[in-house]
């Protein structure tokens, strides 16, 4: 099967990017990106192509390349539904905040939306690809809603779970590790659909990395994925604390750990907390499924990653609070980074949000810089956790522009998200215009402490 048309329901930090890649990858193919946001939509038909509402290196060049040629993005839902060969839901699936599973489950009810309109305008057969990451067995629900209409169209479910991160997407996109596509492997309809999406994909990734699998295994397989990585990443930040208390160092012991080639050198980087739309969301959604089964053991062991991430935010704070003698009350903290990484300009559960309501419940004043992530979003963050007013959050944390603006005058500097400009910055200046004793928190392991020491900082690091 030929395929000729794309569409894809979602236009965030997946559908975007992952789209705009395909649509260069294969210049023959129409592809268009649809969302209910209609500020998304514009933003991303905004003519200076550096206002496209997701930042990631390299994805303006795509979007301007491909954009009015085979790359459109439109409110168009119906429409783009009906003109396409293939659909992939690219929706959000957050952790339910409300009844049933509330704070574990993913909540479904965009996915369910979407097959349902799917299946109200299709007036052809299509292939339905789940692009979100889902709970294992959610094709079948899907494949209930679609076939429910009984007006004879043919539809045919995939998985293909994005494995992308943040910040590194369009080179993740290009050359991906491997791309999953789960499908009904025992009949010929649905060989043929995996082969159309094989096909597609074809066209710039290898055919040896690229697998196809039964449904169930490749829904897994994504939760899977991010509990294995975020896992890795709560390992090296439980020992972080033991070295903080024995004169170990977390980069000496994560750099001797990975070089067994058995354990491998990647995501063992200590830090304040991994964040992200994923890794907590998809944990929970595992813990969910285990517990569903009554696989208490099984529930509880992933828990933990969970719980020690937590626990890293907190102490990270805490002994911010601490190591300011006990009080930070109406002290000026510059946090340098909101972003959950660098190179992203998501903040969705970044740890930076954590560690500064925290600071805000001790009354600190707070200045945030970071170089993607606008005054707006940050107010955003915090009044979605709701510890104090709107008006409070406001009062409380002023945004600026410059990083030097933010230090000056401050009795402490936490460094929250690895932004490579933190290194550059220069820091003598940044001492020389802070209250003494100067703090200087790390948490990312991002500066160096033998030259921030010898510049008189206070400095502190995660595992260190
Ligand atoms: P997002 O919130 O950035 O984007 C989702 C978009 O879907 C939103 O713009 C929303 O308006 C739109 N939408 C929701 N319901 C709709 C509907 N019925 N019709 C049209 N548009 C609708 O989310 P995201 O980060 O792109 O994540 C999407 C999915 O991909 C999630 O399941 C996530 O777990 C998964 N995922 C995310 C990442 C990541 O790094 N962000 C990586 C891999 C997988
Ligand atoms: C993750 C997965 O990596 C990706 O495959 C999946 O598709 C989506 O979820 P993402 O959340 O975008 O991607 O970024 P990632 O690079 O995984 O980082 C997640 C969080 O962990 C960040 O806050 C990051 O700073 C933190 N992290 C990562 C660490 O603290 N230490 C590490 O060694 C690696």
């Amino acid at each position: 099967m030929k395929i000729k048309n794309i569409c894809c329901i979602g236009a965030g930090y997946v559908g975007g990017p992952t789209m705009a890649v395909i649509a260069q990858k294969c210049p023959k193919v129409k592809v268009t990106v649809v969302d209910i946001n209609e500020q998304r939509i514009q933003l991303w038909n905004d003519p200076d192509v550096n206002n496209i509402p997701v930042y990631e290196p390299g994805l303006s060049e795509i979007v301007e390349e491909a954009r009015g040629r085979n790359l459109f993005f439109s409110t168009d839902v119906e429409k783009a539904i009906d003109e396409a060969d293939m659909i992939f839901i690219s929706v959000n699936t957050p952790t339910k905040t409300y009844g049933i599973g509330k704070g574990m489950a993913a909540d479904l009810k965009w996915i369910e939306l979407c097959a349902r309109q799917i299946a109200e305008v299709s007036k052809s057969d299509k292939i339905v690809i789940e692009k979100s990451t889902l709970p294992v067995r959610t094709a079948a629900a899907l494949k209930d809603i679609l076939d429910s209409t009984g007006n004879g169209v043919k539809f045919q479910i995939l998985s293909n779970p994005e494995f992308l991160a943040e910040g590194t997407a369009v080179e993740d996109l290009r050359n991906p590790d491997r791309v999953l596509i789960g499908g009904d492997i025992d009949s010929e309809e649905g060989r043929e659909a995996m082969d159309a999406l094989v096909n597609i994909y074809a066209s710039w990734v290898p055919k040896e990395k690229i697998l196809t699998t039964n449904v169930w295994s490749s829904e897994l397989s994504k939760l899977t994925a991010n509990a294995f990585l975020a896992q890795r990443v709560s390992s090296i930040n439980a020992i972080s604390e033991l070295c903080e208390k024995t004169g170990a160092d977390v980069n000496e012991v994560a750099k001797a750990v990975g070089m067994d080639s058995r354990v491998g050198p990647k995501f063992l980087k200590a830090s304040v907390g991994f964040g992200g739309s994923c890794f907590q969301k998809d944990i929970l959604n595992l813990v969910y499924i285990a517990r569903s089964f009554n696989l208490q053991e099984v529930a509880d062991y992933w828990e933990q990653v969970i719980i020690m991430n937590d626990h890293q935010k907190r102490r990270f704070a805490a002994n911010m609070v601490r190591t300011m003698y006990n009080t930070v009350a109406d002290k000026k903290i510059a946090i340098l980074g909101w972003a959950f990484k660098k190179d992203t300009n998501d903040t969705r559960e970044s740890a930076a949000i954590y560690v500064a309501d925290y600071l805000l419940n001790e009354q600190a004043e707070i200045l945030v810089y970071d170089p993607k992530v606008t005054a707006e979003q940050i107010y955003s963050d915090l009044d979605y956790l709701g510890s104090r007013s709107n008006d409070a959050n406001r009062q409380a944390v002023t945004v600026v522009n410059d990083p030097m603006q933010a230090c000056k005058g401050a009795h402490a500097i936490a460094v929250l998200t690895e932004w490579d400009e933190f290194r550059q910055l220069d820091w003598q200046e940044v001492y020389d215009n802070m209250l003494k004793p100067a703090f200087l928190f790390d948490g990312r392991r991002l500066l160096r402490p033998d030259t921030k020491r010898e510049i008189g900082f206070e400095f502190y690091a995660i595992g260190n």
